[in-house]
């Protein structure tokens, strides 16, 4: 099993299109990953999610988080879309691109959104706050961003779409009937403060003037770019155990955040894709509520949050932290068809003298080496590991796998062999050259 290219190098070997997709609880470092391959794509395309993402991209000394916006946007040289699939929020989008083009870099003309995308407004917000606020147990711990109100909008076919800003009467209208609706619920049911239409109108005039030119068919325009040969990237958000349909239910997010997400979310078709990457954190983490199998609540838990920084880069929130899970991965790559693995964090094992990895679950004195996706037998599952030695020595400066310690390498190698996806690339830092390839 080895190990196919990953489209870093040789160019003329370079996949023309390139879905990747967060393969765990999000946080996988896929910003990290857009950007690298970025460097050879034309064109970079957000598919679902919204501004609950926090893609993160270190360079020359800098560090760059984005939320909406493709992280490809800072490859200047790229074309960036934000495909239907994806829920905007208009304050919160101004603020990304005021921010990107303060820092120099060229937003406008280079960003698209789709006129299918629907809108986070007010409302959103204050319903989801007051749902979260007064949940109880069953908080899901959301980022609060307005995302599954959002969402249900969306398939409530009510929702306000790009499209709507450029028609006045119809998005007052729709604007109206909506803050009627969610002022009823918002003040009689969660007794909390009402939002005001004229806010939202107001904040809607001023997002239009800044993007009605940005404002297209984008599915038109990706297949388009496909049917020209251009060089494509899919660009996941979250992870696969938030998915709506496939995670761990109702701990998930309100999006497919697996595979067929990209075709829904962009209107490409599967067969125009030539390449699924799932990006696979060397660990597992999880932010918010829900099941997570491997985690570790005490001391060792406590040292992989800290050395790798293990806090939200959307809410700042601490990161719950644990050992690497290989059943996350088989499940991720029986959905959505992982062609090869790219390994982040590898350098955060640096110091541990022992490493676990969990190859399966018991439950009920029998073994299961298949992710459980009923709530009851997930609820009773416990993780089955295996121990390896540690490399204890970094690994941050190392640039090819030949280099890199035995223990490290054969940890990898055990990634490999207990999920059956290739690796292709290992990271071992948050920079772009901190990579190393598999080829
Ligand atoms: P994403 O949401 O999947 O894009 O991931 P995040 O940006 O939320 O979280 C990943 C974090 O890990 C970011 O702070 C990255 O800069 C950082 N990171 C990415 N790859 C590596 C790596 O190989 N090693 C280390 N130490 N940090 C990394
Ligand atoms: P990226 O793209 C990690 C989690 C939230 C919560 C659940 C539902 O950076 O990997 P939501 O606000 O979506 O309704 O919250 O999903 N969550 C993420 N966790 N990374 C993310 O995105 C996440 N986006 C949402 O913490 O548990
Ligand atoms: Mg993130």
């Amino acid at each position: 099993m080895r190990i196919r290219p990953l489209g870093v190098t040789p160019e003329n070997n370079i996949p023309q299109v390139q879905l990747i997709l967060g393969s765990q609880w999000g946080d996988e470092g896929k910003g990290k990953i857009v950007d690298l391959l970025g460097k050879d794509a034309e064109v970079v395309a957000r598919y679902q999610g919204g501004p609950n993402a926090g893609h993160t991209v270190e360079f020359d000394g800098e560090q760059f988080i984005l939320h909406h916006i493709p992280s490809g946007i800072l490859r200047p040289h790229t074309q960036c879309i934000i495909g239907n699939g994806v829920v905007v929020d208009p304050a919160y989008i101004m603020e990304e691109i005021d921010e990107l083009q303060a820092r120099g870099i060229e937003v406008m003309g280079r960003l698209f959104i789709s006129q299918n995308a629907h809108l986070i407004l007010d409302y959103h917000k204050a319903l989801e706050e007051a749902i979260e606020s007064g949940n109880g147990n069953q908080k899901i711990g959301t980022t609060r961003r307005g995302i599954g109100p959002a969402y249900s909008d969306k398939t409530g076919r009510i929702g306000v779409r790009m499209q709507d800003l450029l028609d006045p009467d119809r998005l007052r209208e729709k604007v109206h009937h909506n803050v009627v609706l969610k002022n009823a619920m918002i003040e009689k049911v969660f007794h909390a403060q009402p939002v005001k239409e004229s806010h939202i109108m107001a904040l809607l005039k001023q997002f239009t003037e800044r993007i009605k030119d940005s404002i297209t068919d984008t599915a038109w325009m990706l297949n388009d770019s496909i049917r020209k040969k251009k060089k494509v990237l899919l660009e996941g958000a979250q992870g696969t155990m938030l998915d709506v349909d496939f995670g761990t239910f109702p701990y998930v997010t309100s999006s497919n955040t697996t595979v067929g997400g990209a075709f829904t979310g962009l209107g490409v078709s599967p067969h125009s894709v030539d390449r699924i990457i799932g990006i696979v954190k060397a660990y597992t983490t999880r932010v918010g509520n829900g099941p997570l199998p491997t985690e570790l609540t005490g001391e060792t838990g406590e040292r992989l949050r800290k050395i790798g920084s293990e806090f939200g880069a959307t809410t700042g929130r601490p990161r719950r932290c644990g050992w690497f899970d290989a059943t996350v991965i088989r499940y991720a790559a029986q959905i959505s068809g992982l062609d090869t693995a790219v390994i982040t964090k590898l350098d955060v094992l640096d110091d541990f003298d022992e490493i676990k990895l969990c190859t399966g679950y018991r439950y009920q004195g029998k073994m299961l080496d298949f992710f459980p996706t009923n709530q009851v037998v997930l609820e009773g599952i416990e993780p089955v590991y295996e121990t390896m030695t540690g490399w204890k020595t970094s690994i941050r400066n190392t640039r090819s796998f030949g280099d890199l310690p035995e223990a490290a390498k054969n940890y990898v190698y055990r990634m490999e062999e207990l999920t059956g996806v290739p690796i292709s690339l290992v990271s071992v830092g948050p920079g772009r050259e901190e990579t190393i390839s598999l080829e």
